[in-house]
């Protein structure tokens, strides 16, 4: 059997930066406490740690997350900020009050701040102000979806963050947020490191299309599966509900199709999935519509899942791009709505489609209960981070493990379904839709 090579990016360091020596003796009544020597490999095939050793490298780890026993904040001094940016998710407010807690509760933190609408509260000419955050403050928010402090999309001018920190005398920064805002994140880091400022950035990566590099799991993904669970029953229903019924829904997923790939699993009555990794056409023999007309006349209804970043290339148009510099999507749902009912329509076939968009309704939830555990740990594991003056961090997942990662690593490259991959053959089986629908192949 022959050794894959090592993916290039795990060549990268995954070095922690740390402010300086830790000399403060942590507060927490622990007995046992996590030290920068505590690892979590990367990579679990013997083969590939094998070949590795035999060619004299060390095997890629990764630092545990977790409380330190020697700190670099003194709690009693140390002021902090937490900001959420980017589109919303279930789970922020779970993130914050985790936070709040544990640095309120068990480091004894008193100067909590909270960043009003993302990058932008940290920019004094929009005139946002900073909330004052205790326990008192963020009580109950984790019942709630959207996220207590606000966010928003688009970066701010780097400078003007950095100054406004080193103004108000924040020394660790808490950011929750997707690439475009670890990407901030990184670029904050580095000023602060060319001023020689001593101000700790801290990262949890957020986002529901869980599509963060080197994170096995972001928060608010589970939930967001779930919401579209329903939307993928309810159309199931509908199309069983007519003669030859066409169900479509379109659910998030930019580049990603993780939501779009793990709720059709969970149903497991979808007869497509679309997703952006895979390529499709509409026409032709082997196109959607040819295998979508098989489909109904052997079981007279059909669904179709559809990630919105998939089917990009059937849109001649350039919508241009969001605040946060994402390209803007061409609406592939509708778009899909209007090729079957025309194809079925010009074939003077019978039939019904029945189009659901749950849009925001996916994420705008409060986290479920697994989640809301994820989260909480989130919070924590950043808290520690932080307080043991780790910078340029970010708290990720690893084999279900947290660890910290350098965000420089994580924004790499970013997670996709691998077309040979375990999601995607589970969902070409549950399906049993064609391995490619690409005329040309
Ligand atoms: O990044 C998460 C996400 O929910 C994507 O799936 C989606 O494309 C995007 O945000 C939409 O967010 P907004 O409308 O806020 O830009």
């Amino acid at each position: 059997m022959s050794i894959q090579p090592i993916e290039p990016e795990l060549e990268l360091s995954s070095h922690i930066q740390t402010l300086g020596h830790c000399s403060v003796t942590s507060p927490l009544p622990y007995r046992r406490f996590m030290s920068d020597s505590d690892l979590v490999m990367y990579d679990l095939d013997p083969g590939r740690l094998k070949a590795r050793v035999r060619d004299g490298l060390e095997p890629m780890a990764f630092e545990r997350a977790g409380a330190r026993e020697k700190i670099y904040f003194d709690p009693a001094n140390v002021k902090v900020a937490i900001v959420t940016c980017g589109g919303l998710c279930p789970g922020l407010n779970d993130v914050v009050r985790s936070m709040v807690h544990e640095l309120y509760f068990m480091y004894g933190v008193r100067r909590i701040k909270g960043v009003r609408y993302g990058w932008a509260g940290l920019n004094p000419s929009n005139r946002l102000g900073l909330l004052d955050l205790d326990p008192e403050v963020v009580q109950g928010i984790n019942e709630d979806g959207g996220s207590f402090l606000g966010s928003s999309r688009g970066p701010q001018p780097v400078d003007v963050i950095v100054d406004t920190l080193f103004r108000e005398d924040i020394r660790i920064l808490f950011a929750i947020g997707g690439d475009g805002t670890l990407r901030g994140a990184v670029a904050i880091n580095k000023e602060i490191q060319r001023r020689g400022l001593g101000i700790a950035v801290v990262g949890v990566p957020k986002t529901i299309d869980n599509d963060i590099g080197m994170v096995s799991r972001t928060f608010g993904f589970d939930t967001a599966v779930a919401q579209a669970v329903e939307s993928l029953r309810c159309a199931h229903t509908e199309a069983r509900g007519a003669r030859n019924g066409i169900g479509i829904v379109k659910l998030m997923g930019r580049h990603s199709g993780f939501v779009a790939a793990n709720a059709s699993l969970a149903v497991a009555n979808a007869s497509f999935v679309l997703v952006p990794e895979i390529p499709f056409d509409l026409d032709g023999p082997k196109g959607l519509l040819a295998s979508l007309d098989s489909v109904l006349s052997k079981r007279g209804h059909a669904l179709v899942v559809v990630a919105e970043g998939a089917g990009q290339d059937l849109f001649d148009d350039d919508f241009g791009t969001d605040p946060s510099g994402n390209r803007k999507l061409g609406d592939i749902g509708l778009l899909l709505k209007q090729r079957i009912s025309e194809y079925f329509k010009s074939k003077k076939f019978e039939h019904t489609v029945k189009y659901i968009d749950p849009s925001y309704i996916i994420r705008s939830v409060p986290a479920a209960p697994n989640d809301r555990i994820f989260c909480v740990f989130l919070g924590q594991h950043a808290v520690h981070a932080g307080m043991a003056g780790k910078t340029g961090v970010l708290i990720g997942s690893w084999n279900n493990l947290f660890v910290h990662l350098p965000i420089e690593l994580a924004i790499r490259r970013r997670k996709q379904i691998h077309p040979d991959g375990i999601l995607w053959t589970s969902v070409l089986e549950s399906t049993g839709q064609p391995e490619s629908m690409v005329n040309s192949l």
